[in-house]
C-alpha cells in the first residue's frame, strides 16, 4: 500500500487511459470549432461569490471552498458558465456578436463518488453569448447533439423544454418553487405528488409533466405561449437532430430559463445524462446588461464510459520505432539517428537501460514496436542498418539514409 493515497471522488489516468481521452478530446474539438465556437480558458479558481450569487443552493453545497492565506474565500470551479460570464464582463464584451467561446477543463463537486459521478471531473463545453433567435438556440443544441455523435457514440437521447411553460405550471399550482424545482430536477415523481397533494390542477400539472408531444400543449397553454418552442424544434428538425420534447427538464442551476435540454446515454443507468444547458441568465448580475446568453457542458469522462459501453474501438496510437544499439560505442550514434529520426515526426525510443539485445528487444516487444533498428559497429561503419519487424521477426540490411522509407 502507498503511505498517501488520492482523494476520494478523484482519479489518476494511465497512459493507455490518457491516450484515448486525448483522440476523443479531438474530435470534440474538431466539432465545435466546425461551428465557429473558439477556446478560452479561465483559472481553476474564482472567488466564491462568482458561484453563490445564481447557481443555486445544490451546487454551493457541493462546492470545494476556502480561505486563501490573505482570508478570501475562493472555490474549485464547480462548472465554467459563471467563469466564462465573469470573463466575458472583464475582457469580451466588446467581441462582435454572436460571440461564439468553448472550453474544456475540470472541475469539482463534492459530491457521492460512484461509476459517471466523481468529484473531480472533466468538462466540454461552450456558451452562445448575443443571440436568442430560434435558429440560433437550435444550433446551440445541434451542436451538443453533433459533438456527441462526433466521438462515434451511437445511442443518445436528447430531450428539450421551455422552463417559462414549468414556471408558469408551478405558478399556477400556488407551490413553492425552489423546492418542487428540485423534486422535477431529480425526477421524484412521488415526492411531486405529495407536495402538490390536493391542490386545485394538480392532476392538470402531472399531466403537462408528462407531456411529451408539442401538439398536445394546446391543452395546457394558448397558442402565444408555446411558439417559441414550437420554433426552435421546427428548426431542430432543419438541423437535422432527432429530439423528444420533455415539459419536465428543471437544470440543477438556477440561472437558467427558457429552452433547456438534456442528453443522456440510456445505457449508462443511473448517470446517464451527457449533457445539460439551455437559455439562462448571469449577466445583469455581474452587472452587465441583459445579452442574450446560452450554452451547455459535456460530461467527458460520461462520453468515455459511454464510449467503452458501446464497445467502441478506440484509434491505436502512432507507431513507435525502437532503436537498439550494440555495444557501447554506439550508444552516441544512436542519440543521432533517433534525434534525425525524430525531427521527422517519428516516434522514437531508444535503449535506455544498456541491456543485452535480447533484453533490449523483449522489452521493444513490450512497449508495441513494429520495427526494431539494430545498430552494429560493423555495418554502421558502412552507413547500414538492420531493421527488425518486430511481429514476423523478418530482418533485413537498409542504407541509414533510407530508414525513414521503411518506417
Ligand atoms: P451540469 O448539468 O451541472 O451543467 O453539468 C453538465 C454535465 O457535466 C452533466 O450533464 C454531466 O454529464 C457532467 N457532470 C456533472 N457533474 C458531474 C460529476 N460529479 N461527475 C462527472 N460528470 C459530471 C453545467 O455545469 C452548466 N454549466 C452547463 C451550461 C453551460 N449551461 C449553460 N452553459
Amino acid at each position: 500500500m502507498v503511505a498517501v493515497s488520492k482523494p476520494r471522488g478523484t482519479r489518476d489516468f494511465t497512459p493507455d487511459e490518457m491516450e484515448r481521452r486525448r483522440a476523443v478530446e479531438k474530435k470534440m474539438r474538431q466539432v465545435f470549432e466546425s461551428y465557429g465556437y473558439r477556446e478560452i480558458a479561465t483559472p481553476t479558481m474564482e472567488h466564491m461569490e462568482l458561484f453563490t450569487m445564481k447557481s443555486g443552493e445544490g451546487i454551493i453545497d457541493e462546492t470545494y471552498s476556502f480561505h486563501d492565506k490573505s482570508g478570501r474565500m475562493l472555490a474549485l470551479r464547480p462548472e465554467l458558465t459563471a467563469p466564462t460570464m465573469r470573463f466575458y464582463m472583464e475582457k469580451m464584451r466588446m467581441s462582435p456578436k454572436p460571440l461564439k467561446v468553448y472550453y474544456f477543463g475540470n472541475c469539482f463537486r463534492y459530491d457521492r463518488p460512484q461509476k459517471g459521478r466523481y468529484r473531480e471531473f472533466w468538462q466540454m463545453g461552450c456558451e452562445l453569448i448575443g443571440t436568442d433567435k430560434p435558429e440560433a438556440i437550435a444550433e446551440l443544441i445541434a451542436t451538443a447533439y453533433h459533438v456527441l455523435k462526433g466521438t462515434g457514440l451511437k445511442d443518445v437521447k436528447l430531450r428539450v423544454g421551455d422552463l417559462e411553460l414549468l414556471r408558469s405550471s408551478i405558478k399556477k399550482l400556488g407551490v413553492e418553487s425552489p423546492e418542487i424545482m428540485r423534486l422535477i430536477d431529480k425526477s421524484d415523481y412521488e415526492g411531486i405528488e405529495k407536495m402538490i397533494e390536493g391542490k386545485e390542477g394538480a392532476d392538470e400539472f402531472m399531466e403537462f409533466l408528462n407531456c411529451r408531444d408539442f401538439n398536445s400543449l394546446g391543452k395546457f397553454f394558448d397558442e402565444n405561449d408555446v411558439e417559441r418552442i414550437g420554433s426552435v424544434l421546427e428548426w431542430l428538425s432543419a438541423f437535422g437532430v432527432p429530439y423528444v420534447l420533455d415539459t419536465s427538464i428543471a437544470r440543477g442551476l438556477d440561472y437558467y430559463r427558457g429552452i433547456v435540454f438534456e442528453i443522456d446515454a440510456p445505457s449508462l443507468g443511473a448517470e446517464k445524462q451527457l449533457c445539460g444547458g439551455g437559455e439562462y441568465s448571469l449577466l445583469p448580475i455581474l452587472g452587465g446588461d441583459d445579452t442574450p446568453t446560452s450554452g451547455f457542458a459535456l460530461g467527458f469522462d460520461r462520453i468515455i464510459i459511454a464510449l467503452e459501453k458501446e464497445g467502441y474501438e478506440f484509434p491505436l496510437p502512432p507507431e513507435i520505432v525502437y532503436i537498439h544499439p550494440i555495444g557501447d560505442e554506439m550508444r552516441k550514434e544512436a542519440v543521432s539517428l533517433a534525434t534525425e529520426l525524430r525531427g521527422k515526426g517519428i516516434k522514437v525510443e531508444m535503449d535506455l537501460m544498456r541491456r543485452s539485445m535480447q533484453k533490449s528487444l523483449q522489452y521493444a516487444d513490450r512497449i508495441g514496436a513494429k520495427v526494431a533498428i539494430i545498430m552494429g559497429p560493423d555495418e554502421w561503419a558502412k552507413g547500414m542498418v538492420t531493421l527488425k519487424n518486430m511481429e514476423t521477426g523478418e530482418q533485413k540490411e537498409v542504407e541509414r539514409e533510407e530508414i525513414s522509407k521503411f518506417l
